[in-house]
This record gives structure tokens, sequence and C-alpha cells, in this order.
């Protein structure tokens, strides 16, 4: 086994700290999650991507879940403007990329358009209801996509993860390094449970090594803050996991909430990051009751593995059983619902707000402090 090739063959590099702008006069805003789609395109997170979807391609993701090339591609990245600023644009022009007065890079405007945005929610997150985070995001964002190439000429401000934003280039020199041929990704959004750390372990006991790459771009409001969260995975690294077994790095792209199709996604960003494994558990990427349980495992089924280019490795729901005495699965345990040590996300937060410790079978002891101390810090509880 060796690292696989990036998403479409190479890994798109367009940073470019040099790029000279200085000329560039006009420019359009853009906001967080454009703003971290910009990056991860740069550094070849997105690969094969190397800008904002184009009117074909943007058509073929929501229908096909394919690029126009037929490359599996299964969210839409797209660059969302306002009718006053589409009204402005000029087709072959360079305008630059900015955030709250910073330039991040330039896009070269090929086209733009207007989506149907009923249909992207409908085939993406599979509802049009605004209650759910990712379409309601989709439809304040709107209204028309301007798509072109782009190169990024200034890096997101890495606060205090500057030590764990390790892009592609560098974690697969890190595989390559430390002798990883077989490497899994894991995703997360929350902190790291005992229930995380079982399916991680399980699949770490067949390969090299464990990518360990945390969502920290936006989420939603009520989810854990990703620098608290941070402090929690170090803590459990140190005592709980082999280090040199163990990689951390962040993934600063925003959460959709997408479900399946955010699991196909999620996927391929990690084989860009070098990871040949990727674990997809119960409800990856879900919300509320929008998909099945194993809704985002059995949509792999409709690729190949050498399409995909990175293989799945399916959990069924995890927890502690009082009976088993140990971790287990709804696949491997025979005991009842009443020995299961089973609390939801929204449970384990209030838990947490009220400085209630969830029970060590739930999460560590160490985690669930850090916890607690950096939600009082920031007064969500
Ligand atoms: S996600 O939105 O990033 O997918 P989360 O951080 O909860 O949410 O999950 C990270 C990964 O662990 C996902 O692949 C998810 O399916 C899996 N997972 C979370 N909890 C469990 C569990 N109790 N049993 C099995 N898999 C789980």
């Amino acid at each position: 086994m060796s690292l696989p090739k990036p998403h479409g063959g190479s890994l798109v590099q367009s940073f470019d700290p040099f790029y000279d702008f200085t000329s560039i006069e006009r420019e359009i805003k853009i906001d967080k999650i454009a703003l971290s789609d910009l990056e991860l395109i740069g550094v070849g997170v997105f690969s094969p991507l190397t800008g904002f979807l184009g009117k074909a391609d943007y058509d073929s993701v929501v229908e096909n879940l394919r690029l126009a090339d037929g490359t599996v591609w299964s969210i839409p990245i797209t660059l969302p403007v306002s009718y006053d600023v589409a009204e402005n644009l000029m087709k072959g022009e360079t305008f630059k990329l900015t955030h709250e007065n910073e330039v991040y890079g330039v896009i070269k405007v090929t086209e733009w358009f207007e989506p149907d945005l009923a249909k992207e929610a409908l085939y993406v997150y599979k509802t049009e209801d605004i209650a759910h985070p990712g379409v309601e995001r989709l439809f304040e964002r709107g209204p028309v996509y301007v798509a072109g190439e782009v190169t990024v000429v200034k890096h997101l401000e890495k606060g205090g993860s500057g030590d764990v934003w390790l892009e592609p280039k560098e974690t697969r020199a890190l595989f390559e390094r430390k002798g990883w041929k077989a490497v899994v990704g894991f995703q997360t959004r929350n902190p790291v449970h005992r229930a995380h750390e079982y399916i991680q372990k399980v699949a770490l006991e067949t390969v090299d090594g464990l990518f360990l790459n945390p969502l920290v771009g936006e989420t939603k409001a009520d989810d854990i803050p990703a620098d608290v969260r941070l402090k929690s995975y170090r803590v459990l690294l140190e005592n709980y996991y082999p280090k040199e077994r163990v990689l951390l790095g962040i993934y600063p792209a925003a959460m959709r909430y997408a479900g399946p199709r955010e699991a196909v996604f999620h996927a391929i960003a990690r084989k860009n990051f070098g990871c040949t494994h990727f674990i997809v558990g119960r409800d990856h990427a879900g919300v509320g009751d929008y998909y099945g349980t194993y809704d985002a495992q059995y949509i792999f089924n409709d690729f190949s593995e050498e399409e995909l280019g990175i293989k799945p490795l399916f959990f069924e729901h995890s927890f502690y059983c009082n009976k088993c005495e140990g971790m287990s699965s709804e696949k491997t345990c025979p005991h009842g619902k009443e020995d299961r040590v089973i609390l939801s996300g929204t449970k384990v937060r209030e838990m947490l707000r009220q400085g209630v410790l969830p029970p060590a079978t739930f999460s560590r002891k160490e985690v669930v402090e850090v916890l607690i101390d950096g939600l009082k810090e920031k007064e969500i509880v």
C-alpha cells in the first residue's frame, strides 16, 4: 500500500504570497465560508478544484455528484454574491477577494449565474427546510454564483492553532517520513468521546497511523467552539494515544451538515491530505433527523474504489456497554439498551454547561474537565 494520488491526479497549489495585486482596483467581499473555501482550494485540500465552480460543473455536481469531466465531487463549492455585485462583474477581469478589509486572494472571473437554490437544497441536503443549518445558510448566501480560478495571496489567520494547520503537502511529507503506508483519516466537529476513540483505535489496529483531522471552520452556534475542542484533543492524545501513531491537524472548512454528500466530500479532502482510509460512523455530518443513521455509508456504494481513491471504513453505533464491561457496538454487543451508555449531543452539552461530568464510560475525565473549563471561560455555561 502507498499514499494515494491527490484527487484528480495532482495537488493544486495556488498560493502565491508575492502576487502583486496593487493594480487591481475592484474587489469582491467574501464571507467566512468562502474565505475558508478559498484557502482550501489554494493549498490543495479541494484538489482538483482550482477555483469556484462554473455552471457546467455546478449543475453536474448538484445532479450527478460529479464534476462535468466525471470526477467524483459531491458538494458545490461556490462564491455567492448579491445582484448589485453581479451587475458590475466583467468576464476575464481579475478581482481581489477581501474579508474584513484584508485581501486573501484574487479571482479571474469566467462567468456568473443564478443558481436554483431550492433545487440545490433538495439535491444536496435532501430538504428545503430552513431549520436545517446548511440549508438556512444556502438561502442566506445566494443569489448569484461567481466562477473563476483563484490565487491565494494570504493564508487564513491561524490563531492558536498554527502548529496544527498542516497543508496536504505537509501531511503527505510527514506520513512519508513516519513510514506510514496506510493512514486512516478522522473527521469530527465534536470533542472526542469514548465512542469516537473506540472506532479510531479499532481502525488504527489495521493501519499504520491515525490522522485526527477535526473540522474547525464555521459550525452551528451550539457546537463546542474549536479552540476549546483543540485543547480537549491535545489532553486526550497526551494521555491515551500512542504519540508515534497519531497526527493532529485541523481541517479549517465550514461544516455543511449535508450528511451523506458531505461524507463523500470529507473522504475526498482526506485523500488529498494523503489518507488511504476514512472513518464513516453513525449519521456522519448529520443534523436532526434529516438523514438515516447509515445513509452516509450507503452513498459510497454509488462509487467504485478506483474513482474514489480512498477506502471508507464503516462503523455502527458504538457505546460503552455495562454488561460487556467495555466499548462495543450494535454490531458486536448482544445486550439491550438499558445496559448501554448513550447520551445525545444536546444532553452532553447541557451537562457540561451545568458543570456536571458525563460518566467516564462516555467521555474521558481529562476531556470533560477541559470542556467544562473552556465553556466557563467563554461564559457559554
Ligand atoms: S461529524 O458531523 O463530524 O460527522 P461527529 O464529530 O459526531 O460528527 O462524528 C465524527 C465521526 O464519528 C463520524 O464519522 C461519525 O459518524 C462517527 N461517530 C460519532 N459518534 C459515533 C458513535 N457513537 N458510534 C459510531 N460512530 C460515531
